[in-house]
C-alpha cells in the first residue's frame, strides 16, 4: 500500500528572496512614514499653523498634533488597586479646552491619600495626578492663548477623569494652563501646579497677603508661621510671604532648618528633642504675640499647635492644609479659612494668582524646590508614591518623567 506522505510546503530560494524584499520594503515604509509624522509635527511646530479637524464626539472644531487613538494611563481600577491600562480612550476636547501631552508630573501627598482612604475617586476606573508639564498637542476652536506645540504647565480637578495627570494626554480648561516661566526648566514646572499655587492662592487669597509691592517686611512687626517650613509648600510660601513683606517663623527639624533659612524664614524652630509645649513657647516668645497669620502643613495635632502658638489678642487668619477635625476647638480671635484649590479651575477670576506667581518665577525670585527625578513614566508613579509615603524626602519634589 502506497503511503501518502503529507506534502511539505515548498520554499524556494527565490520564494525567501521576495519575503526579504517584501520585509525590507514594509521597514522601509514604516521608517519613511515614522519620518514623515516627525516632520510633520516638527513642521506644524515651526509654522505654528495647527491643523483643524472636526471632533465628533464633542462636534467643535479643534487644532491637532498627530495623536493616537488609544493611550496608555495608570488607573484606580477598584478600591485601592492601580493598574497600568494600554487601551484607555483619549480624552475629547471642548472648544475652551487644551489637551497636553504629558512630559513631567508632579507626585503629591493627596494622590495617594486618595487612594488609600479612598476619596476623591468619582467611579472606578480612575485617573489621578494633579500637576505636570507639557506641550500642547491639541486646542478647542475658541482657545487663542496657545497654540500646537507651546511649552506649558497646569493644575486640575479631580472631578474631571480627562484632567487626571497620571495618562499621556491631559484636557484641561484653557484658563487653568500657563506657560513655562523662563528660567524654570520644564521637570521643574511640573511642580508649580500643586505647591506652589497653593502656596500662592494660601496667602494671597485666603490669608490676605498683599501682592509684593518690591519693599520687604511692610508689614512690620507680623509674623506668619509656618508649620512644616521644609514641606514643598512650606518652602513656596516662605519665599512667597517675605516678598510680600510679611515676616516668617517655620517649624522644621534640625535636617532643614537651614534650608528654610535660605529661603527666607526669619526664625526656624528646631523641634527635635523639644516638646510639643516647648516649642509653641518659643513660637509665643519670638513673635511676642504677633503671629497674626498661620498655615499648617503637616496635621491634625499640629495644626492644634499652630493654634496654641498664634497670637491671643489680635485678629489671626489660619489655614490648616494637612487637615483639622471639625470638633478642633478654635479661639474666637481665629479665622479658619478652608482652602480649595477647585476654585482655581472653577473661577477664572483666580487667574490673577497664577499671573503674580508667573512674575515672581520669570523674575527668578523664587528657588524652586530641589527635584528628586524619577523614570520610567506611568510604571514608576506607584513607587513613587510609596517614597513620598514613608516621608524622608527631606524638603525634595518628587517628579517622574513619562516620556
Ligand atoms: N489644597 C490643599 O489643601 C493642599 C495643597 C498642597 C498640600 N497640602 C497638604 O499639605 C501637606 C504638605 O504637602 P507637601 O507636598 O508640601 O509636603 P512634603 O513636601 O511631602 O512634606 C514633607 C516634609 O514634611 C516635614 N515634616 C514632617 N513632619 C513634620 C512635623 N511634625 N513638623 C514640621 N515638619 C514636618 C518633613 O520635613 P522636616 O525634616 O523638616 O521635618 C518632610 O520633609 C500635605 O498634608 C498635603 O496633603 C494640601
Amino acid at each position: 500500500m502506497a503511503e501518502t506522505q503529507p506534502r511539505r510546503a515548498h520554499v524556494g530560494r527565490n520564494s525567501w528572496k521576495t519575503v526579504r524584499t517584501l520585509l525590507r520594503k514594509i521597514r522601509t515604509k514604516s521608517v519613511s512614514n515614522e519620518k514623515a509624522q516627525s516632520n510633520l509635527i516638527e513642521g506644524i511646530r515651526k509654522s505654528s499653523t495647527p491643523t483643524t479637524t472636526t471632533d465628533e464626539s464633542t462636534n467643535v472644531s479643534v487644532a491637532e498634533f498627530a495623536v493616537p487613538g488609544m493611550q496608555k494611563a495608570l488607573v484606580v481600577a477598584r478600591k485601592g488597586e492601580y493598574e497600568i491600562r494600554h487601551d484607555f480612550p483619549m480624552p475629547t476636547v471642548g472648544e475652551d479646552e487644551i489637551m497636553i501631552r504629558g512630559h513631567y508630573v508632579g507626585l503629591n501627598p493627596i494622590d495617594w491619600k486618595s487612594v488609600d482612604y479612598n476619596f476623591c475617586l468619582p467611579e472606578f476606573p480612575w485617573v489621578t495626578g494633579r500637576e505636570m508639564s507639557g506641550v500642547v498637542a491639541q486646542v478647542g476652536s475658541s482657545v487663542t492663548s496657545f497654540k500646537l506645540g507651546d511649552y506649558v504647565w497646569t493644575s486640575t480637578y479631580y472631578k474631571d477623569v480627562r484632567a487626571g495627570c497620571f495618562q499621556e494626554y491631559v484636557v484641561v480648561p484653557s484658563h487653568t494652563v500657563l506657560p513655562i516661566p523662563s528660567g524654570v526648566p520644564i521637570e521643574a514646572a511640573a511642580c508649580l501646579g500643586v505647591a506652589a499655587l497653593t502656596a500662592s492662592m494660601t496667602l494671597w487669597k485666603w490669608l490676605g497677603v498683599p501682592f509684593p509691592q518690591g519693599s520687604p517686611n511692610s508689614e512690620g512687626g507680623q509674623w506668619l508661621l509656618i508649620w512644616g517650613g521644609s514641606t514643598v509648600t512650606g518652602q513656596f510660601a516662605t519665599q512667597i510671604a517675605r516678598l510680600s513683606g510679611i515676616k516668617v517663623i517655620t517649624v522644621n527639624s534640625a535636617e532643614t532648618k537651614s534650608l528654610s533659612e535660605r529661603l527666607g524664614a526669619s526664625y526656624v524652630v528646631v523641634r527635635d528633642g523639644k516638646s510639643d509645649e516647648e516649642v509653641v513657647d518659643e513660637i509665643r516668645t519670638i513673635t511676642n504675640d504677633n503671629t497674626t497669620r498661620a498655615i499648617d502643613l503637616v496635621g491634625p495635632k499640629t495644626a492644634k499647635l499652630a493654634l496654641d502658638a498664634v497670637s491671643r489678642e489680635k485678629p489671626v487668619d489660619f489655614a490648616p492644609l494637612a487637615m483639622m477635625p471639625g470638633s478642633q476647638i478654635v479661639p474666637e480671635n481665629v479665622e479658619v479659612h478652608t482652602v480649595e484649590m477647585k476654585q482655581f479651575v472653577l473661577d477664572k477670576s483666580n487667574v490673577r494668582y497664577t499671573e503674580e506667581l508667573g512674575k515672581l518665577l520669570d523674575k527668578g525670585l523664587i528657588a524652586l524646590p530641589e527635584l528628586h527625578l524619577i523614570d520610567g513614566g506611568l510604571h514608576s508613579i506607584q513607587g513613587g508614591l510609596e517614597m513620598l509615603k514613608k516621608g524622608n524626602l527631606k524638603g525634595k519634589k518628587l517628579v517622574v518623567r513619562m516620556s
